[in-house]
């Protein structure tokens, strides 16, 4: 067997620990496997993909970030193609990609990637490239898994900015604002919140009231608590408004911006010093966690052995303690948000967090 991987859309700690499982489960059967490099496009440019031996990938599992590289405006179904004069045209360039894939001799293709790679691969499947996904995101929004990778160690680095925060936050009876990821669901904010003992946190599925987030503040200061954080999700909107957004061009919004307004709204309505950070891209480098090594390990392993059963057109999921096999196209279709009556905001309501609302 000749298998091919790609990873696409943003980064995520433990890429890499995937493509070692693959790579090692792969080579105990005797089978071959290549990078793609840049998500699709080394089946593009075909120079731009590179043998994957066990030596390539024996010290990789704790390496942040992906060997293969990856593409976010990379979509072959919608390709960028500059035309002569200069102007920009999405094109749908995905037959060269199945050829190539064809040509090469490939036996199948291990896509790793978010919802909209996922999506991509699916295609594929439909268009006859025998597929089989891993899902990856921090943002934890892929609703056929009880959670992807990448998310838990993106959940440390938010704890731990915020454990940090705390002491400075107290020192200078200021409110500090965190803005962390998180585009359309929550999970980043709520786990590193309630674990970093914040006292509001502000989330895409609960739309929030500004008056409230700064009345919380205020009855801290009643109870003798001069400081206070608060950790809002870049998805987070207020009450009847829109997500914040840095910039918006053809095919692309980019959020950000939401905890600069939360923190100038906060210090003008309680009149409390506040400072807010943006934590970005520091949630998506950096080694990966135990956990998350060990969930990429499984994932990537078990990509092997859905080859070998011929579970194709399927993605690896986490059920329980379980690895187990559901249809991409059924995992593309929803959306993990966070249940508003789950466990999870019912503890951080008894801690007395504020949601806003
Ligand atoms: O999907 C993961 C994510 O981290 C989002 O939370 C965030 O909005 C986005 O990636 C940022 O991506 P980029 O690398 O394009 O800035």
């Amino acid at each position: 067997m000749k298998i091919a991987v790609n990873t696409g859309g943003g980064d995520a700690p433990g890429l890499n620990a995937v493509i070692r499982g693959v790579v090692l489960a792969a080579y105990k059967k005797g089978w071959e496997v290549y990078g793609i490099k840049y998500g699709y496009k080394g089946l593009i440019d075909t120079k731009q993909i590179i043998r994957l031996t066990p030596e390539y990938v024996w010290d990789i599992t704790n390496i942040g970030g992906t060997i293969l590289g990856s593409a976010i405006k990379g979509d072959p179904f919608r390709y960028l193609v500059e035309k002569s004069g200069g102007s920009v045209i999405e094109t749908d360039i995905s037959d060269i990609v199945v050829s190539n894939f064809k040509a090469l001799g490939f036996d199948a293709l291990i896509a790793i990637g978010g919802d909209g790679s996922l999506n991509i691969a699916n295609k594929f499947f439909k268009k006859g490239i025998p597929v089989i996904g891993i899902p990856k995101t921090i943002d934890n929004d892929i609703s056929a898994t009880d959670v992807t990778f990448g998310f838990d160690t993106a959940v440390n680095t938010a704890t731990e900015a915020i454990d940090k925060l705390h002491t400075t936050a107290k020192s200078h009876d200021r409110v500090m604002v965190v803005e962390v990821m998180g585009r359309y669901v929550g999970w980043i904010a709520l786990y590193s919140g309630i674990s970093g003992s914040a006292d509001v946190i502000l989330i895409p599925e609960i739309p929030f009231d500004i008056e409230k987030v700064c009345n919380k503040i205020k009855q801290l200061r009643l109870i003798g608590q001069d400081y206070a954080i608060v950790v809002v999700a870049e998805g987070a909107k207020p009450l009847g408004g829109d997500v914040t957004v840095i910039e918006k061009s053809p095919g692309e919004v980019r959020l950000g911006g939401i905890g600069k307004k939360v923190s100038d709204e906060i210090e003008e309505k309680t009149g409390k010093e506040t400072r807010g950070i943006v934590l970005g891209h520091l949630q998506r480098g950096g080694a990966p966690t135990t956990f998350d090594r060990l969930l990429c390990l499984r994932f990537g392993t078990a990509a092997i052995r859905f080859i070998e059963a011929g579970k194709f057109g399927s993605m690896v999921t986490l059920r329980s303690t379980e690895i187990c096999a559901v249809t991409i196209e059924e995992a593309i279709g929803q959306m993990r948000t966070v249940p508003l009556d789950s466990d999870i905001i019912q503890t951080a309501r008894s801690l007395g967090v504020s949601f806003g609302d």
